[in-house]
């Protein structure tokens, strides 16, 4: 059988495995035999490390979390600068891997990434390697796709932590900070902040001050509503610009034991007369297995990216946009993130709610 392979890199995300269940059926369908490169692009350079994947060594792999073939987010293709990881792909690094592609007899690779690990795709396809992209973050801020698989579970797992958050803010009267995930954008926390009935939103798209978050919450006290639930994306900048853990990120060891909710929290518990509390709900929103849209999603991509390395459509990252799913160059949905933006139907929605950001909009 001519091969296909496939690789995990960067963060992990629920989905992985359904993406990677999507290849190894639909390609063994078509005649293919799927190789599983370990640990990102690590797995191919020396030491080169693969799985042969078939149907039956991948069955039941469908619901579960995480990513059988591991994951590396910070490897020899990347540098670490402040936040964020910078391409390093020196020419005998690119060699290894050519060598591994011909050794191996890859038809085509199928690398499942972000933002940072489909840019290393789309400097392997520019020295003229055959690979296809598939969009992964639960931050859901990649361009050209309206939805990452990952993002619904998260969201799902933010709602539940507010669900519950409700109950016990409601019962002492207190106000409940919850920090999630979105180091750059704030899709997690306005979705989770609308399905679990949030009183303010905090993103790093829409400028906020202690004050109109204190307005709010003096607001609902004084319609007899004596809690206040609060999400804020852990990148959303503190009033007066940079987030909290600047010194921590520039030297690239966070060590998440949370960040502008503690600080927020702390802050706002000089300048009210009431109990507050944060949750930080950190990597509890990558874990666990995909919800059933994921499942979905994960499926229907893996599923095309098979189709486009078969069509020889090398170079192009496979995408979402409903209600189909579909393709765009790599070269185009990387670099600029996809942000909130701040005139967009679900903002609108939320501020319609009586939701605040935090802003003087309210
Ligand atoms: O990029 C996805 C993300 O979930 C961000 O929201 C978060 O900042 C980051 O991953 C944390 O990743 P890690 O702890 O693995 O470095």
């Amino acid at each position: 059988r001519p091969r296909i392979g496939i690789l995990t890199s960067g963060g992990d995300c629920p989905g992985l495995n359904a993406v990677i269940r999507g290849v190894v059926k639909s390609a063994y369908r078509l005649g293919f035999e799927t190789l599983g490169f370990v640990g990102g692009f690590e797995g191919l350079v020396d030491p080169v490390r693969y799985r042969v994947l078939t149907p039956q060594n991948t069955s039941g792999i469908l619901v579960q979390g995480g990513t059988i073939l591991g994951s590396t987010n910070r490897g020899r293709f990347g540098v670490t600068v402040g936040k964020d990881t910078k391409l390093s792909l020196p020419e005998p690094l690119i060699e290894a891997v050519r060598q591994t592609f011909e050794e191996t007899k890859l038809q085509g690779l199928i690398c499942v990434g972000g933002d940072g690990s489909l840019s290393i795709a789309l400097e392997l396809h520019r020295a003229g390697l055959p690979v296809v992209g598939v969009p992964k973050t639960i931050d859901n801020d990649l361009s050209c796709t309206a939805f990452t698989f990952g993002f619904d579970s998260a969201v799902n797992c933010a709602t539940d932590a507010l669900d519950r958050l409700h109950t016990t803010a409601s019962s002492h009267d207190r106000v409940m900070v919850l920090e999630v995930m979105g180091r750059h954008a704030g899709w997690i926390a306005l979705h989770a902040g609308i399905a679990g009935g949030g009183d303010v939103i905090l993103i790093p798209e829409i400028p906020w001050t202690l004050e109109g978050i204190i307005a709010k919450i003096d607001d609902r006290r004084r319609m007899g509503k004596e809690f206040t639930l609060i999400v804020v994306a852990e990148g959303a900048e503190l009033p007066g610009g940079g987030t909290v853990n600047r010194e921590a990120e520039q030297t690239g060891r966070q060590t998440r034991l949370g960040g502008i909710g503690v600080e927020l929290t702390e802050q706002l518990a000089q300048r009210i007369d009431q109990d507050i509390r944060c949750v930080v709900l950190g990597h509890l929103q990558r874990g666990g297995g995909p919800t059933n849209f994921d499942r979905v999603l994960a499926t229907q991509l893996g599923a095309h990216a098979v189709r486009l390395v078969m069509q020889k459509r090398f170079g192009e990252m496979v995408c979402y946009q409903p209600p189909q799913i579909d393709s765009v160059p790599i070269a185009q949905a990387v670099g600029e993130l996809r942000r909130v933006p701040h005139d967009s139907s679900a903002v609108a929605a939320a501020r319609a709610m009586g939701i605040s950001f935090g802003d003087s909009m309210d």
